[in-house]
């Protein structure tokens, strides 16, 4: 489906069972099966959209080799049991005279992503994620935790906005050696997803040093950064896993997150340390060695 006139009149009849919709800018992988599985489970229609939102990026560089495999997407969309494929063109979401932006404000736009890339990041998704969820009107809507800061701007822009969806969210999928799935991954040489598998052991590590009793956010973001071995990473930080806010010890849920460029690629991870929950990333055998 390549206009929203199209996704109505299609989707009209398959509202009843309940609609479950799931985002995306394609090159699907593990992380955003994951998230129509759950949609799958939860809800009788399944729209899955696929759309790489040219507001959303900064360089136009990374646009341009934003990887797109539409035809491989729906094969496996078909296999997810996805019931809609809402794939628009730039000029179906952003017709001549387009004017209008979606601005989330506040420290949860400043901080992290919005510090590094800017906030034009976010008014970009802010803008292209209401747009969407105007276009299909799901009861549901899956998000992934791997974007943690997206998931904290999404959910505030629903709730200011009073956009009538449940957004539900899903933890972040990993391959093997524990290195979040990622579209972009694909652009990682061989040299460089073995240097990549630093992250997820890094994370590993804080989360280790959390179980062990430590709170003091400056020693967990030293644990990463002493893990990051060859790594400049463009932040580390433990931040409250709401508010986004810096916090000076650990007493409710804080989102420890980075961004570290590996080759020509930028990749984002994060891990959430909740006071008496022991949760840790799996990494394989050849890793756990190392540590
Ligand atoms: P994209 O990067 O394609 O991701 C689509 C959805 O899949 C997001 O909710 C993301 O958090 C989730 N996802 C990606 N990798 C994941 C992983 N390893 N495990 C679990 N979920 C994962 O995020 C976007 O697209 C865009 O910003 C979008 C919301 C579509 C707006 O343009």
């Amino acid at each position: 489906m390549r206009t929203v006139a199209e996704l109505r009149t299609v989707l009209a009849p398959l509202r009843a069972a309940g609609v479950g919709f799931v985002p995306t800018m394609g090159a699907l992988h593990e992380g955003h099966l994951s998230l129509l599985r759950a949609a799958r489970n939860d809800t009788g229609t399944v729209v899955l959209s696929i759309f790489v939102n040219p507001t959303q990026f900064g360089e136009a560089a990374d646009l341009d080799a934003y990887p797109r495999t539409e035809a491989a997407d729906v094969a496996l969309a078909a296999e997810a049991g996805v019931d809609v494929v809402f794939a628009p063109s730039v000029a179906e979401m952003y017709p001549a005279g387009f004017a209008t932006t979606v601005s989330v404000g506040g420290a949860i736009t400043g901080t992290l992503e919005g510090a590094e890339r800017g906030r034009a990041h976010f008014d970009g998704v802010a803008t292209v994620v209401s747009k969407l969820l105007l276009a299909v009107q799901p009861d549901r809507a899956y998000f992934g935790a791997k974007d943690a800061q997206q998931v904290v701007v999404v959910r505030r822009m629903v709730a200011d906005l009073g956009i009538p969806v449940e957004i539900v969210t899903r933890p972040t999928s990993r391959d093997a050696d524990g290195l979040a799935r990622s579209s972009r991954n694909t652009r990682l040489s061989p040299a460089d997803r073995t240097v990549a598998a630093a992250i997820p052991r890094a994370l590993r590590a804080a989360q280790d040093a959390f179980a062990d009793g430590i709170r003091d956010p400056r020693s967990l973001t030293d644990t990463v950064r002493a893990e990051l071995v060859g790594l400049s990473p463009e932040y580390v930080e433990l931040v409250d896993a709401d508010s986004l806010d810096p916090i000076r010890e650990i007493e409710g849920p804080a989102l420890l997150a980075l961004a570290v460029r590996v080759g020509q690629v930028r990749l984002i991870d994060n891990v959430v340390l909740v006071p008496g929950v022991d949760e840790r990333i799996a990494l394989g055998p050849a890793e756990r060695s190392h540590a």
